[in-house]
């Protein structure tokens, strides 16, 4: 089976219906078909500062959560980054073949770095992408599916496998991003220019995962539309519904086309009332078996570390392969 490898940051209390939508729904289909490991990054996480406490807890609510979702752990390999030590390892080798103009150029650091003001911007953000190559490196993946702000990620990634397989020889299978079109961005439901995004200034356009359904359906009743009556998917002129459709399709399964025919001549409030029951649908089990995760965290701390060892075994291969080219006195 193909290799895939993917991972999201234990950046919040709960994952949103951006990282389900555009990852987690996707992880929970594509592992039947693929040999599958799903990472919580928390060596990610600490390139902004970050309470140990909060990260210990979110850490865990994260993995959680991939689980209820749908990922098998039995199947699938779920685990946590900082206990698979060869991520870190791979990414200082890589951070020597990278440019420093060519890491300059990544976007996501860009945005992020103005966020904080560019002088007390971690070095580690700096190079997060290269760790997020070092990730998916490590496993010779060949699949790695996304939400699209992190394409240019998956880019570098395959230039840096690119080159390390040119100056020292065949090492690292150069991995595609797959990327659902429809779904690769879901929006703010009170800003719907700006993506759903856990950094959001305010929380009252975010769908979380673990939130009272009765939480979620008012937010999504008042979700930002537009001065006109039609729902038609047009993300120029109506970027509020165009969100709503994409939302309801990726939850219902029914197809945008197919949605505008159902809602012709009914108004926003009826799309939005649909919006809300299909979420809370999904999300209701979900949150429902996350609480009862979390209820038993020596169980799952135990899930977890046999899964470190599961991927460190495929890890330490590839390292141990690259230390080797690169010319490092391997200890006998
Ligand atoms: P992160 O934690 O920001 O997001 C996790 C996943 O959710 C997707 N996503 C979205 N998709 C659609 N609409 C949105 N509004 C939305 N917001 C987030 C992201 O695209 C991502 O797929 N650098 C990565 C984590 C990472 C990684 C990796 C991913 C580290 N190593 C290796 C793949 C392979 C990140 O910060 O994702």
């Amino acid at each position: 089976l193909p290799r895939l490898f993917s991972g999201m940051q234990p950046s919040a209390d709960s994952l949103h219906a951006g990282n389900y939508i555009g990852a987690l729904q996707q992880w929970a289909a594509l592992q039947d078909t693929h040999d599958a490991l799903y990472c919580v990054v928390d060596m990610h996480a600490i390139t902004v500062p970050q309470d140990p406490a909060t990260l210990r807890e979110t850490t865990r609510r994260t993995a959680a959560q991939y689980i209820a979702g749908g990922i098998d752990p039995a199947k699938s390999i779920l685990f946590i980054q900082s206990q698979v030590p060869a991520h870190a390892e791979l990414a200082w080798v890589l951070n020597t073949l990278t440019g420093f103009g060519e890491a300059s150029r990544m976007t996501q650091f860009k945005d992020k770095a103005a966020k904080q003001g560019a002088d007390s911007a971690s070095v580690g953000l700096f190079t997060y992408p290269i760790l997020m190559a070092a990730d998916i490196l490590l496993y010779n993946t060949q699949l790695v599916p996304v939400g699209d702000d992190q394409k240019q990620h998956v880019e570098l990634t395959r230039d840096l496998a690119n080159r390390f397989n040119s100056r020292f020889g065949p090492t690292f299978a150069v991995p595609e991003p797959y990327i659902l079109k429809e779904t690769a961005r879901i929006y703010d439901l009170q800003n719907p220019e700006s993506k759903m995004s856990k950094s959001a200034a305010s929380d009252s356009g975010i769908v979380w995962m673990l939130d009272e359904p009765s939480k979620t359906a008012k937010k999504i009743r008042s979700a930002v539309t537009d001065t006109g009556r039609e729902i038609r998917f047009d993300r120029g002129e109506k970027a509020g519904v165009s969100n709503l459709l994409t939302i309801l399709s990726a939850f219902t399964g029914t197809s945008i086309p197919r949605l505008e025919e159902q809602y012709e001549g009914k108004g926003y409030g009826d799309l939005k009332k649909d919006v809300a029951e299909a979420v809370v649908e999904v999300f209701t089990p979900v949150r429902a078996r996350t609480l009862e995760l979390l209820d038993d965290p020596a169980e799952l701390d135990r899930v977890l570390a046999h899964n470190a060892d599961r991927a460190a075994e495929i890890a330490n291969a590839t390292l141990a392969t690259v230390y080797d080219r690169i010319g490092f006195v391997r200890k006998v």
